[in-house]
């Protein structure tokens, strides 16, 4: 069986690493991709990357009709554009997966707190799916529409939440100290993104409260019931792509952490909890969509996790893709690979 789909943002870093894995999904076949600024152009103009037959498509505005024969759309815009998006292919009768932020708090609060933005269709809000695959796949494959999560949340709420349900963490002392490489920041120019300004240079940002803090507390209270408090740091690190988050907790019996973690996710191939004493990096997770995750006890009551993406792929493209898996009955795993590119 094959579907057709279109990715809307083709252009930018998460839109030409849809383009990336598509292209090889045994199920999926691109039909239509949409750009803003480069609209009008060849794909092989604006993403030397892609060697395949999209290469020679020409980007359509991300605003032009959709062809009536795509069943699914991903969204991969800046936040508020792909709202719009989403509520015309959503009338057009198309599934959608948002690579945005502008479905993922079911809270219009804390969408407003976040994004500084009243949202524009909250009825919408009733039926998406928050995408963390692994603890909503039941909800994912019922869905025609699902948020995908942001990056800095996947990292964190994977070895988080398990934990938050059997109430074994202090929810009012997390910290977490996270580092993204600069793809994370998406491919608009940016001065702060200048080689001159990230090469041999860690910089923090977003503080006093980044946007995806108010993303994880939220998905903390819905799946657990308690109220989270994180303290979140997020840092700019001098490489194109990677994502670790690593997580101060304080709690009770952590000494049993690992094993629950560890019987949780052992079924699932994206989560990879590492064996007692490995601690995981960036670069064995690169273009896998594999989450790596370590987990050291200090003492009875101290821990600290490690937790380790691609943030295209696990933080974004590749949940992505592992979500339309879900929401058209393919095998979860098709068209994305558990091993990275390495060294
Ligand atoms: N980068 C990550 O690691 C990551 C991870 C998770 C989620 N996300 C989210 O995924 C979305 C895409 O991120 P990205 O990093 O791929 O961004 P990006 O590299 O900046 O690309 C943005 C894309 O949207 C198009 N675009 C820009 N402004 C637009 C507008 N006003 N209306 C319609 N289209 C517009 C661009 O087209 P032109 O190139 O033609 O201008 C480009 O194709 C964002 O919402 C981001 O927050 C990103």
């Amino acid at each position: 069986m094959s579907v057709e789909v279109a990715i809307l943002g083709a252009t930018g870093y998460t839109g030409a690493e849809l383009i990336r894995l598509l292209d090889v999904h045994p199920h999926f076949e691109i039909e239509h991709l949409a750009a803003f600024s480069q609209a009008g152009k060849q794909v092989s103009e604006v993403l030397p990357s892609i060697g395949s037959q999209s290469a020679n498509m020409t980007l359509a505005k991300a605003d032009d009709v959709i062809p009536e024969s795509v069943a699914l759309v991903f969204t991969a815009l800046p936040h508020a554009a792909a709202a719009k998006s989403v509520k015309k292919a959503l009338d057009a009768g198309k599934k959608v997966v948002d690579l945005s932020a502008d479905f993922r708090h079911p809270s219009l609060t804390n969408y407003k707190d976040a994004y500084g933005l009243e949202h524009p269709f909250p009825e919408l809000l009733k039926n998406c799916v928050y995408g963390l695959t692994e603890h909503a796949r039941a909800d994912v494959a019922k869905t025609n529409l699902v948020a995908n999560p942001g990056c800095y949340p996947t990292s964190v709420l994977l070895p988080l939440l398990p934990l938050l349900k059997e109430k074994l963490i202090d929810t009012t002392s997390i910290i977490i100290d996270a580092k993204s490489g600069a793809s994370g920041a998406g491919r608009a120019a940016k001065t702060g993104l200048l080689y001159c300004e990230i090469n041999e240079s860690l910089a923090a940002y977003g503080l006093p409260k980044h946007r995806h803090a108010w993303e994880m507390e939220e998905w903390c209270k819905t799946y657990t019931g308690q109220d989270v408090h994180v303290r979140f740091v997020p840092h700019i690190i001098p490489m194109s792509r990677g994502m670790l988050s690593t997580i101060h907790l304080s709690g009770t019996k952590c000494d049993q952490w690992h094993s629950i973690l560890s019987q949780v996710y052992k079924n699932e191939p994206f989560v990879n909890i590492l064996p007692l004493g490995t601690m995981p990096s960036t670069g064995a997770v690169k273009g896998s969509n594999r989450c790596d995750i370590g987990v050291v006890a200090l003492s009875e009551t101290e821990a600290v996790v490690v937790s380790c993406i691609d943030n295209l792929l696990k933080g974004a493209s590749g949940q992505a893709i592992q979500n339309a898996n879900v929401m058209f009955g393919f095998s979860e795993v098709e068209g994305l690979s558990v091993s990275a590119s390495w060294p």
